[in-house]
Formats: C-alpha cells, structure tokens, sequence
C-alpha cells in the first residue's frame, strides 16, 4: 500500500492535493493570514502576485538593488521595469532612496526582509499608502521573523515564501503566496487554475537532492579535502541528476519555463515534514547569528556599518523588533 502511495506521489504529482491543501492550512494558521497559495518556487509565488496587481508593460516595481535575480525576472516577465532603491545599513530597502525613486509611472514596491532581518517597514508603508502604491513582502528569508510582534508577511497586501535549498524550510523548491485582501487572492486563485504541476523528471530530481547532499557530507571531510563534493555537484548537475538552484536563462534575466507551477504533492509533503521543525530551525539560526555577530564580526571587521553590529542581526538572523532595542 504504501508503495503505492509513493509511486502515486512520485507519477501524479498532483496527487488528491492533499499534501499542498494540508501545507497550505498550516501556513494559514500559523501566520494568521486568510490566504495561502502553494507553487514550486517562490519566484512562482511572487509571479502569482504580480498577476494578481496586473503589474504590466510601463509600470515600475521598487526592489532593494541587493536582491536575488529570482525576484528580479518576474518583474522582467511581465514587461514591467524594475527599479532598484538603495539599502540601508541592515541590508533592507532604505525609505529615503525609496521616496527619491518613485515617479507616476511607479505601481508597487518590494521589501525583502533580509536574512531574516524586518525592514523598515512603518516608514516604507507610510510612503506607499501616501503614494497609493502597493506593497509585496518578498518574505523569502523571514519565516519566522517578527516586526513588533507582528510576522513578516503579513504587512503587505501580498507577500510570499520561498522553501528553496538554502531557506529556513526547505522542500528544496517550493514557495507560498499570502494575502489577506479577498480580491488578490481570487486574481491568485485564476492564476491558479491555468497552471501545471511540474514534470516527474523535475519532481524526482529535487527528491534525489536532499537524498545525494546527506550522502555527500556523510563523507564531508575527504570529500572537501579533495574538492570532490563540488566536482560531484558539477556532474550531477550535468547528468540532470540534480537541478539547479538558478536556471541559465535566469542568469539571463529570463523566467524559466520550470516557472510557475504548482506545488506537487511530493515536495508539499517534504515541505510540511520541514515545517514541523520551524522552530528549532529558527532557534538555531538565532544562536548561529549571535556567535557570528559577537565573534566574526570583531575578528575580521565585516564591512558592515557600526549600527548593524551593534544591533546584532546576521545570517538568517530571526528577529522580533519588541524584544530588541533597535531604535
Ligand atoms: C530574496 C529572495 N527572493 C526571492 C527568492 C526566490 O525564491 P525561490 O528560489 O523559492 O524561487 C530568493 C531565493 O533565493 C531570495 O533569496
């Protein structure tokens, strides 16, 4: 039986949706959001909510210049011009470069929450309510993560997640877009039903990676004293054992045709398993951030400003604004 649930998991990849409507569910509750919407990526997600604000041909989407080419290339899709601001010293999109940017042509901006780290979001929301802008959280980084008690994603009229391989769950791809205005989510919902799920080769491509990394720093230190991990990435990756993270069209500033489906149930599953573990996933990132900001940081003087030491954020750093003196 439970072969055949696997086999059904793995061949119909959409498979009684159970997983990603349990996914979904979960999502929905621990946010506190209305609407969550499952896909195989965040970029996925993020195309989903560009859709929904018919964001199109001459309009001008804000985004913090030091980004990820993923939240760049949906803009890019739709004809759309995507406008870089200036960071500020946390590594988030800086309000003053921001309100120097926008012009008549300028439709929604994109905050990123950093490493985990909130942005300045008061001051950002203040300019786009002034300025009849919409705001989408790319909350790729920040599950988990607060502003004044408050969770990241759930500022902006949309935001969305990202399960990839490096992020604070990790379903290797896979991504989720909330919302809590009834009219996105049912321009989401549309957007939806013209999708795919992604191809059985794809699927089993992203099931063998979690299985191949475990393998590979099983034997970690003969391997990376030899270089041969990497060597052995190069050649799955060539063999199309493995996919990659970034598409070569991507590098391009083109969407992938792998871009934007649905969630297949098989990763939905993986995703929710992870899921589970959120919070000791964040617990530790908090610990690993407060090492490296006390110690990195004072050894080999990264080039960040004075502030953010002193604020101690870092790596997938998990915040709640209330409980730390940042202002
Ligand atoms: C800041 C940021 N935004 C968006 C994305 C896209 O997420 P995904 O890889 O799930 O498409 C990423 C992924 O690395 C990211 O780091």
């Amino acid at each position: 039986m439970i072969c055949g649930w696997l086999l059904d998991c793995f061949f119909s990849p959409g498979f009684g949706r159970r997983g990603s409507v349990n996914l979904e569910e979960k999502f929905k509750l621990y946010l506190g959001t209305e609407n969550a919407f499952s896909f195989n990526s965040g970029r996925s997600a993020l195309m989903a909510i560009l859709d929904s604000l018919d964001i199109k041909e001459g309009d001008e989407v804000l985004l913090q210049a030091f980004t990820c080419n993923s939240a760049v290339n949906p803009i890019l899709e739709r004809g759309a011009k995507p406008v870089f601001v200036d960071i500020d010293d946390t590594l988030n999109l800086d309000p003053v470069d921001l309100q120097r940017k926008i012009t008549s042509k300028s439709k929604a901006v994109m905050i990123q929450h950093t490493f985990g780290w909130p942005a300045q979001i008061e001051e950002i929301q203040n300019i786009t309510k002034k300025q009849n802008l919409y705001l989408i959280e790319d909350a790729a980084h920040s599950l988990g993560a607060k502003y004044k008690g408050k969770f990241c994603g759930t500022f902006g009229d949309a935001a969305f997640f990202s399960f990839g391989r490096d992020k604070i769950i990790s379903s290797v791809f896979g991504g989720m877009a909330v919302t809590t205005n009834y009219a996105i989510a049912q321009k989401i919902v549309r957007f939806r039903e013209k999708l795919d799920y992604p191809s059985a080769c794809w699927i089993s491509q992203q099931l063998v990676h979690p299985v191949l990394m475990k393998m590979q720093s099983g034997a970690n230190f003969s391997l990376s004293v030899l270089f041969l991990g990497k060597m052995l990435l190069g050649i799955f990756h060539k063999l199309w054992i493995l996919s990659k993270a970034v598409y070569k069209e991507e590098k391009r500033g083109e969407v992938s045709s792998h871009f934007p489906k649905l969630m297949p149930t098989a990763l939905a599953l993986l995703a929710e398993n992870q899921f589970k573990k959120a919070g000791k996933v964040q617990r530790t990132s908090q610990r690993v951030s407060s090492v490296l900001s006390e110690r990195v940081n004072k050894r080999f003087l990264f080039a960040f400003s004075q502030n953010y030491r002193k604020n101690k954020s870092g790596f997938y750093a998990l915040s709640d604004f209330n409980s730390r003196k940042y202002r």
